[in-house]
C-alpha cells in the first residue's frame, strides 16, 4: 500500500510546546529531583528535548515495552522488553511517552512502577489521542491532543521508519 506523510505539527510548534512544558514541570518540581523514565523507542526524541528544558536536577532511565510492529492497530499485548537499570524507590518519577492511544501500555506500566515504592509517579506524553482511549489513564502533562490519525515523526514510527522526522506528520494511506 502506497503512503505519504503530511505535516500535522511543525518542528517549531513542537519545540515551542516542549519549552512550555519544561517550564511548567520545572515550576511544579521546584526543590526536587525528577527521575525521568523514557518509554523506548518512541519517547526518546521527546525525552531529549524535554530534559533540556527542565531546570531542576534530572536523572534518566529507560524502559522498553512491546509495541505495534508493522500494523497500525494495538495488539493489546504488553510485555517488558527492557526493564529499568535502577530502582525507583524514594524517587519522584515522571514517565515520558510519545503518545497515549488506547491507554493499554500505560494501564499496565503505571501500576507496576507504583508498586516499586517511588514517592510519586506522574506521566507526560507528547501526543494524546483521547478519542481512542479504552482504559482510564491520567495524563499529567500533555503536549498536544490530536485527532484519531496515525502519526509519525519525533520518535513515532510506522514499521520502524520515520522516527527521525523533526515534525509530527500524518501517515496518509493512498
Ligand atoms: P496504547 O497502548 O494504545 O496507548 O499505545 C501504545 C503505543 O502505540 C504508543 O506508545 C506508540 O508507540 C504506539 N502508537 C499509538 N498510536 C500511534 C501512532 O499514531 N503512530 C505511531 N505509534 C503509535
Ligand atoms: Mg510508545
Amino acid at each position: 500500500m502506497a503512503q505519504h506523510v503530511e505535516i500535522m505539527l511543525t518542528e517549531e510548534q513542537v519545540e515551542e510546546r516542549i519549552r512550555e512544558l519544561g517550564e511548567q514541570i520545572s515550576r511544579d518540581y521546584q526543590g526536587k529531583t525528577i527521575h525521568l523514565i523514557c518509554v523506548l523507542k518512541g519517547g526518546s526524541f521527546y525525552l531529549c528535548e524535554l530534559a533540556k528544558r527542565i531546570t531542576v536536577p534530572v536523572t534518566l532511565d529507560f524502559m522498553s515495552v512491546s509495541s505495534y510492529g508493522a500494523s497500525t492497530k494495538s495488539s493489546g499485548v504488553v510485555r517488558i522488553v527492557k526493564d529499568l537499570d535502577e530502582p525507583i524507590e524514594g524517587k519522584d518519577v515522571l514517565v515520558v511517552e510519545d503518545i497515549v492511544d488506547s491507554g493499554r501500555t500505560l494501564s499496565y506500566l503505571l501500576p507496576l512502577l507504583k508498586d516499586r515504592g517511588p514517592v510519586s509517579v506522574k506521566l507526560t506524553t507528547l501526543l494524546d489521542k483521547p478519542d481512542r482511549r479504552e482504559t482510564d489513564v491520567k495524563v499529567d502533562y500533555t503536549g498536544f491532543a490530536i485527532p484519531d490519525k496515525f502519526v509519525v515523526g519525533y520518535g513515532l514510527d510506522y514499521d520502524q521508519k520515520y522516527r527521525n522526522l523533526p515534525y509530527i506528520g500524518e501517515m496518509v494511506f493512498d
